[in-house]
């Protein structure tokens, strides 16, 4: 870690590292007290259905379907991420966003009959929570076909998206169609308007949103913050834009840290201090649904324990093919891991930890592994996972962004995921792995768009 951490910040590291130095592996030592990252009364219930949230986003990412800088809080949800308040319209209605770098439209529900199928963990009370009314915007349009900012979303060439105006298109009355958008687990429907999107600073015309009729498995709207030109940090132009996600421990309280925009380019494109960077890549593949809104960083290795998981290159490179390679996505919960990967990761802390029982009922219950018997334990030692990417950046995980504490069964998991299905076909489908949210809870981290790279650093948000 860089030198220039926050005091507080750095006993804790002088802590780890006392620790490390004890036992011949690096491990990592914490009270159980401080641990308790579940605040749910029946938290397996729930780990279960971000398990398979989860994985049904990884499966998603890996086959999708054919000038100030501006603050806007940011809160942990018990959904598994993270929402932003978002203002649109005139006057300005103030709508929670999902804040999620693994999709690239913006989108609200936009009418008191707007139906969300299946939204059992959902946040969403139609009575109680905000709803975007577009009747009652002075500034808000209707997308025309004609509009080029339609192409965003459907095909770029206007003759053959606006079948029904005439040919000549001098005079289209026709809409943009109607879009339909599948995520990992849930979908979303409706038509593109134009509207201001309002913040206390500045306020951004024509900006275009998804009003969304039809829902399914949403906890809210979304606000795309990829690579898409409908993405929020595309039309808005942003340089870079960072986050800090405060610990789930956190979740649906009034607890938020800052999510930054900034509009304006850096006078010596420097580095944010107490930053370390690695290169984004881009993916090879063209086309608007071909993984192109990801963002892709240079996994170079993975150590457990100070040991190095001899995880096959192809896995950890971005082919060609546009398969295999490395995500960071804020709308996943825990991290995926592609099945040969995974296995090596688990395979690596089963051999470690020795000292513990496995918890073969727990691990059944929650759809996690592995799983380890601690409650007779008053602190509980892991092995450290650290992540090595390109240019040297380390990304040294903190105990409860990998490992959660199930208070009442005394049992620790790792909360790491992956599929069921063994590849024998070797790397396909998308990115080896995806790092979600649930790992980077107490990172600071820095989208710097205009230099193509990602800054970030361990901090209690
Ligand atoms: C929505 O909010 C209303 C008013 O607070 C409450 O009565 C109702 O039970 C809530 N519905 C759900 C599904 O939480
Ligand atoms: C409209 O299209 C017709 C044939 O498709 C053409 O003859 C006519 O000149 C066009 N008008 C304009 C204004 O481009
Ligand atoms: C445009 O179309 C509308 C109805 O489709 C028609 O009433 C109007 O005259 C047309 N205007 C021109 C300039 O062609
Ligand atoms: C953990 O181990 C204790 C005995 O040490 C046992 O009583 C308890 O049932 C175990 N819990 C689980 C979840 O396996």
């Amino acid at each position: 870690m860089a030198s220039s951490s926050p005091s507080f910040l750095f006993s804790l590291l002088s802590l780890f590292s006392l620790f490390s130095s004890i036992s011949s592996l690096p491990t990592i030592t914490v009270p159980l007290s401080q641990f308790n990252n579940n605040p749910s009364p029946d938290p397996w219930e729930k780990v279960a259905h971000l398990v398979s949230a989860s994985l049904l986003r990884a499966q998603h990412i890996k086959s999708p379907p054919d000038t100030h800088p501006t603050k806007t809080p940011l809160f942990a949800r018990s959904y598994g991420g993270y929402s932003i308040p978002l203002s649109f319209g005139t006057p300005a209605q103030t709508i929670p966003f999902v804040m999620d770098t693994g999709s690239d439209l913006v989108w609200f529900p936009c009418t008191h009959r707007y139906l969300c199928k299946n939204c059992p963990f959902s946040s969403l009370n139609l009575t109680t929570d905000p709803i975007f009314i577009p009747k009652a915007s002075s500034s808000a349009k209707v997308l025309g076909c004609k509009n080029p900012k339609c192409g965003w979303i459907h095909d770029p060439d206007v003759q053959s998206r606006c079948r029904d105006c005439d040919p000549n298109l001098s005079n289209c009355t026709q809409i943009c169609p109607p879009y339909a958008i599948i995520y990992g687990s849930g979908s979303t429907a409706g038509i593109l308007l134009s509207d201001i999107l309002d913040f206390p600073e500045t306020k951004v015309p024509d900006f275009i949103v998804g009003c969304s009729l039809f829902s399914s498995r949403q906890p809210s709207g979304i606000a795309g913050f990829g690579r898409g030109s409908p993405s929020l940090p595309s039309q808005l132009g942003l340089k870079r834009f960072s986050y800090c996600l405060v610990s789930h421990r956190f979740d649906d309280t009034t607890e938020s840290s800052t999510l930054v925009l900034h509009g304006g380019s850096d006078s010596d494109g420097g580095k944010t201090k107490g930053l370390t960077y690695t290169p984004f890549a881009k993916n090879p593949t063209t086309g608007r649904h071909a993984f192109s809104v990801y963002y892709y960083v240079g996994l170079r290795k993975i150590t457990v324990g100070g040991k190095r998981v001899r995880i096959p290159y192809d896995y950890l490179t971005l082919g060609a093919d546009g398969n295999g390679g490395t995500i960071i996505d804020s709308g996943s919960t825990f991290t995926f891991m592609e099945r040969r990967v995974f296995d090596l990761v688990a395979g690596e802390f089963e051999n470690q930890v020795s000292h513990y029982r496995r918890a073969t009922d727990m691990e059944t219950m929650t759809g996690l592994r592995p799983c380890f018997n601690v409650s007779a334990e008053k602190t509980i030692s892991l092995p450290e996972l650290v992540f090595h990417f390109k240019g040297g950046a380390e990304m040294a995980l903190p105990l409860a962004n990998y490992y959660s504490f199930f208070g009442k069964a005394g049992v620790v998991c790792m909360t790491i995921v992956s599929d069921d299905v063994v590849p024998d076909t070797g790397v396909s489908g998308g990115p080896s792995i995806i790092l979600g949210n649930y790992q980077q809870q107490n990172f600071y981290v820095e989208y710097d768009l205009e230099n193509d790279r990602l800054g970030f650093s361990q901090q209690i948000c």
